[in-house]
């Protein structure tokens, strides 16, 4: 697999575009927004500096690996000779289902399609293809090229083939692949959002403040974040739907969102990206 095409180029496909590059992959990025393929492309040339800065990328790689980045804003200019495709568009199932569909229809048949999804069922993503062996989960972390984990998720159909070729381009990036069963939040966010969900409880009941729950988890379990900066970080739309999916999904009570957190994305307090949120930004 050589000639990879990323769709959505936000926080998460600028990151993915990035890496791959960074590794001497081909790179078709595509996003409906001009806008943001231009901002994503100024993100991965001010990370390449930072990493040049640490030593991780050299100084005269820099072009080279913007140069392996070409920008499309329609999908059928960037995916007709693509191996693999990773979508990373926003978190929607509509968009991801007529997405899907669309790329099955325009991509060779030897392509993998796969999903950064959070949250959303790599099975029901495959149904709206006629390769369901061919699409898999490919979750990212963010920041990409930093973050060492990709959790691969197998949807019902996915093939072994497509899971072994999946893993191996996971190491190539110098990632850590992990597999996971395609269940709701798969493993990261099964455990992650019933955590942070539970510290918003612990505010919400006046247990201890926001400091001193995140100081707990800092000190007391080396986390190198607390849980409600992380939330913040996230974004706390983005935790309410994820455990949304959990609670759906499995019908059970514990993964209920805690009141709080409903109420502050209603109020629009949805963290870092709003300045707002547990801490106040900017
Ligand atoms: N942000 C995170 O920390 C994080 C972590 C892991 C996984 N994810 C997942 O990654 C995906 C992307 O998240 P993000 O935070 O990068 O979102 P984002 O909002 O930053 O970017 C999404 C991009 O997709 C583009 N887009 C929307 N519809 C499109 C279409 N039909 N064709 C092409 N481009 C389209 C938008 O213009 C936008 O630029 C989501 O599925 C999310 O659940 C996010």
């Amino acid at each position: 697999m050589q000639r990879i095409s990323v769709i959505g180029s936000g926080t998460m496909g600028n990151g993915i575009a990035h890496t791959f590059a960074q590794f001497g992959f081909d790179v078709a990025l595509v996003d409906i927004n001009p806008g943001a393929l231009e901002k994503a492309m100024a993100i991965i040339a001010d990370n390449l500096d930072r990493q040049i800065k640490k030593g991780i990328v050299a100084e005269a790689d820099k072009l080279s690996i913007l140069g392996r980045i070409a920008t499309f804003t329609r999908v059928i200019d960037g995916v007709q000779t693509a191996d693999l495709v990773v979508e990373a568009t926003t978190e929607n199932l509509e968009i991801k289902l007529g997405l899907f569909a669309e790329l099955d229809r325009l991509c060779p048949r030897h392509t993998i399609l796969a999903s950064n999804t959070s949250s959303i069922s790599i099975t029901k993503i495959a149904s709206a293809t006629s390769r369901a062996d061919k699409v898999i989960g490919m979750h990212f972390m963010n920041p990409v090229p930093v973050m060492k984990l990709v959790e691969v998720i197998k949807g019902y159909a996915t093939s072994e083939i497509t899971t072994n070729s999946i893993t191996a381009i996971s190491k190539k990036l110098d990632k850590v692949p992990i597999e996971s069963n395609d269940y709701p939040g798969f493993v990261a966010n099964r455990i992650l959002m019933p955590m942070i969900n539970e510290a918003i409880y612990a505010l919400y009941e006046g247990v201890a403040d926001e400091a001193a729950i995140d100081t707990v988890m800092k000190l007391g379990m080396s986390h190198p974040m607390g849980p409600l900066q992380l939330a913040d970080f996230i974004g706390l739309d983005v935790c309410l739907s994820i455990l949304r999916v959990l609670h759906d999904g499995f019908g059970n009570p514990k993964y209920a969102p805690c009141p709080l957190l409903v109420n502050m994305v209603t109020a629009g307090k949805l963290g870092r990206k709003s300045g707002q949120g547990f801490y106040t930004y900017g």
